[in-house]
């Protein structure tokens, strides 16, 4: 018989279980990808019934699954989803019913939560269990703490605790080696799944594959070829209903921390040896290992920030506020493979599109035989890794513009388009690879305590300084604050623009 296994979601009531986790939950049911015996969950305050809760999220599910809506596969799907009102800080209140999904038998006698003080361990069931802290950050510790103290963070042997965290993961070094030490005094840290969703994208995955699974790029991926890398990532959305988190944090927090500076690993990594969870973080913490740490004269020299205008006029938002909501700053990083080849990196929210790439921006050739007119400039090998929209690489070079009495080069793309190439297999969710990861113990897309912490290092005195002056207002719809043109301007280089 197979062990129970549950995926206790805390915070269930709100947006991204709404929006990402049931959606990529029930796209996993209709591609049979679901363990059979996997039950959902539901924990948070809102007074509802497991019907109640079903019926919520079918309506957000229909919405988010769109096209792949189907009445008939929900109804069967949301058998597996159930609910329990309580106060996540205190899950000790959740055994019961947990103990009733894993062992309906069980589940009649005297259960945990009726335990009086309700903190004492309750004998560790036979069940699988995946945490979910899908709660806001202040209350990861408190959940954390509840787990342990009741007992139930202890894996014995297939009965496995794991633990799913959202980011942010701290908002400083400092914070982030507190929360990482509460998350070790209650789990292993092979038990813990920090999610950086950006590492679940197919796109972010198709990097070390393009990479390591080609012969092609490699001999050219270093700085005997490479002039520079840039790595975009621009939201055309606003903070929205955010304005009180997003004020407190910034776009450096927010973006920089984490997506990015998970984007620059990717590129600039060694090839791990397997492809499996240590191998890979390994090689990527050896990548921020090497990015210098900024001194705040450095960072400072290093920095271009802005705001989008009306921003101060956002919900959540000082009217007085300096928080950043774009950044483009230059990193290097100090090893034999890429020393003297500048990383640029730039985000930023209500820009001119929504946008991922990644341009690896390679050097000109030493000397040119061919006569360009006066007012045409040589443009340069450049390969764009697409994250998303339009998925896919590009890979630009000079060509011969046939039938002119001259040799006219003008430059051409070859592209590998994600939605050409496989006009059947749609990209999916970047969550349903990460839920299932978990739930198989596969930990090679989440990252571990090491690599937060170094993150957090890099970024450190970015942050620090990113407030000392009011940022630099941009428009709407926008690149950015024209102020970020100079950050690359003085080595003679520019950005490029958002709407190619
Ligand atoms: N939304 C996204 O796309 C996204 C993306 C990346 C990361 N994250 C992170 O994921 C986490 C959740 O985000 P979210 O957008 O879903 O937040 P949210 O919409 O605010 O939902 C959080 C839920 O937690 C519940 N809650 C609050 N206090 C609780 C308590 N003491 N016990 C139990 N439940 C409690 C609230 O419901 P009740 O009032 O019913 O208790 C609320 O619905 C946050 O840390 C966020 O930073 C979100």
């Amino acid at each position: 018989m197979s062990i129970p296994m549950t995926l206790i979601i805390f915070g269930a009531s709100g947006d991204l279980t709404a929006r990402k986790l049931v959606p990529s939950l029930y796209h996993l049911y209709r591609k049979k990808r679901l363990p059979d015996e996997l039950q959902v969950l539901g924990v948070s305050r809102s007074p509802l019934s497991d019907d109640g809760f079903r019926d919520r999220l079918a309506t957000s599910a229909r919405e988010f699954v769109s096209n792949e809506w189907d009445e008939t596969s929900w109804r069967e799907f949301a058998q597996r989803l159930h609910y329990v009102a309580a106060d996540a800080s205190r899950p000790i209140a959740v055994e019961e019913k947990l103990r009733l999904l894993e062992d309906p038998a069980d589940g009649r006698s005297p259960s945990a939560s009726a335990i009086p003080g309700g903190n004492v361990s309750p004998t560790p069931s036979a069940g699988r269990r995946l945490y979910y802290l899908s709660v806001s950050p202040d209350l990861y510790a408190p959940v954390v703490d509840g787990l342990g103290t009741a007992g139930m963070t202890r894996s014995l042997g297939e009965s496995w605790r794991r633990l799913i965290v959202e980011k942010p993961f701290g908002k400083d070094q400092s914070s982030a080696k507190a929360f990482n030490a509460t998350l070790a005094r209650h789990f292993e840290e092979s038990q813990i799944y920090r999610i950086d969703h950006y590492l679940g994208k197919e796109t972010v995955q198709n990097i070390l594959v393009f990479r390591f699974a080609n012969t092609l790029f490699e001999p050219l991926w270093n700085n005997n070829y490479v002039d520079h890398v840039q790595i975009t990532v621009s939201e055309a959305v606003k903070v929205g209903s955010r304005g009180d988190y997003y004020d407190n944090s910034g776009v450096l927090r927010d973006m920089m921390q984490n997506h990015l500076l998970m984007l620059l690993t990717f590129i600039a990594m060694e090839s791990p040896s397997r492809f499996e969870a240590t191998a890979l973080r390994n090689e990527k913490l050896k990548v921020l290992d090497s990015i210098a740490i900024r001194s705040l004269a450095e960072a400072r020299d290093a920095l271009r920030v802005g705001q989008y205008e009306g921003y101060h006029r956002e919900k959540g938002v000082a009217p007085e506020s300096r928080t950043p909501t774009y950044a483009a700053l230059e990193l290097s990083v100090e090893n034999w493979r890429w020393r003297g080849v500048p990383f640029y990196l730039r985000t930023g929210k209500a820009m001119r599109r929504r946008m991922s790439e990644i341009v690896v921006q390679f050097r000109c050739p030493p000397h040119l035989m061919f006569k360009l007119p006066p007012d045409q400039e040589l443009q340069c090998n450049r390969l764009s890794i697409r994250v998303q929209p339009d998925e896919g690489i590009h890979i630009n070079f000079q060509s011969k513009v046939p039938d002119t009495p001259t040799t006219d080069l003008r430059p051409t793309d070859l592209e590998f388009s994600y939605k050409d190439a496989y006009p059947d297999h749609p990209i999916p969710e970047a969550y349903e690879r990460l839920l299932l990861d978990a739930l198989n113990g596969d930990a090679s897309l989440f990252m571990r305590s090491d690599e937060i912490e170094r993150a957090w290092a890099i970024v450190d005195p970015f942050v620090q300084v990113s407030t000392e002056r009011s940022p630099e207002s941009y428009p709407i719809g926008s690149d950015g604050p024209t102020g970020a043109e100079a950050l690359l301007k003085r080595s003679g280089r520019g950005w490029l623009s958002l709407c190619r």
